[in-house]
């Protein structure tokens, strides 16, 4: 949406009640007629204008998509999420997001999707994404840091999405599963796949992508029992653009605290108060082989800490971890 016509929703979005054509014409020095035209711009995007003559324009019904012109009205950020490309559907927006980084375009680029038909998850898992209920969505960052570092973004992205959930449905205790789920009693309520193009020495870009389940009521039996959303857990439907602004405020700050200091400090306290697997005896998967211990804690670089059976620690640097069932 141009500039002009999302300054007009602005106002619009503001006025309490109805806002006169004229006003509109002042405020923004163009005609009645090319005030109509960005109404109808409006319309097309799904915004009901009511035209009443005599009193001017009222916006009575706005579209529930995460596009660029719902996301930006609750944005607070300087980069992340200001340049967001919506799509109706797409196959994979961490598949689009990785073509728009290759081209160039700036960090904090995002973007996202109202459906996806080839979501993708961690270890090659399908992302269940249709349409209308929930957020997919990928940002593209460029963190000028050691490639050894990368491996903490996940779970920069992890702490962001607590912060913005807990903020949002305050009524719910979000877990974070190490080393990128968020869970609602139990069950996963936000997956997270992050994927980076690099050379030895520097990473070229990172894509963060993000899917949470907003609202879908009615979950597709095959994840029933490990998947649930916010509408299940909490009983009511929520706003996803505000929801994926949220999560751009909240990821600004720990991003650039990050980015200044050497490990993940900020978010340490987040990560372990929060954390679903802390103190609870589980199981680690790893490519061949797999670790059993207790929890203890997250360390500043982000690996997980196992008491072994042996009273041996070690610190888990990636893997697939289970609670334990024996
Ligand atoms: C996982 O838990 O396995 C990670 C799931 C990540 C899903 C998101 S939805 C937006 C972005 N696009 C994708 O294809 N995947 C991620």
């Amino acid at each position: 949406m141009n500039d002009l016509t999302l300054q007009i929703l602005q106002r619009l979005r503001q006025a309490d009640g109805f806002l006169s054509g004229g006003e509109i014409c002042r405020e923004f020095s163009m005609t009645r007629s090319a005030v109509w035209k960005h109404i109808g711009l409006l319309r097309e995007q799904g915004y009901l204008v009511e035209a009443v003559t005599g009193r001017g324009y009222r916006l009575t019904a706005t579209p529930d998509l995460p596009c660029d012109a719902e996301v930006q009205s609750f944005l607070e950020t300087r980069r992340i999420g200001r340049d967001l490309t919506f799509h109706e559907t797409a196959v994979s927006t961490n598949l689009l997001a990785k073509v728009m980084a290759r081209s160039g375009v700036p960090e904090g680029t995002a973007v996202s999707a109202d459906e996806q038909t080839g979501g993708r998850g961690r270890m090659l898992r399908r992302w269940v994404s249709p349409a209308g209920v929930n957020l997919y969505f990928s940002l593209i960052l460029r963190p000028a840091v050691s490639p050894g570092r990368i491996p903490q973004i996940p779970l920069l992205a992890a702490a962001a999405v607590h912060r913005s959930l807990s903020a949002s449905v305050p009524e719910l205790d979000f877990r974070i599963k190490w080393p990128n789920d968020i869970l609602v009693g139990g069950k996963k309520i936000c997956g997270i796949l992050c994927e980076m193009e690099s050379e030895a020495d520097i990473a070229h870009f990172v894509i963060v992508g993000i899917g949470i389940n907003v609202n879908l009521c009615e979950m597709p039996e095959e994840i029933s029992d490990i998947a649930t959303s916010l509408c299940l857990a909490a009983g009511r439907r929520y706003s996803r653009a505000r929801l994926l602004a949220s999560f751009f405020n909240s990821f600004e700050p720990l991003y650039d605290a990050w980015l200044e200091g050497e490990d993940l400090a900020p978010v340490l306290p987040v990560l372990e108060t929060h954390s679903y697997l802390l103190g609870r005896t589980i199981e680690v998967e790893q490519f061949n082989h797999r670790l059993r211990g207790i929890a203890v804690g997250i360390s500043p670089a982000g690996e997980l800490l196992l008491e072994m059976d042996n009273g041996e620690r070690k610190a888990v640097s990636s893997g697939e971890a289970h609670l334990s069932v024996e």
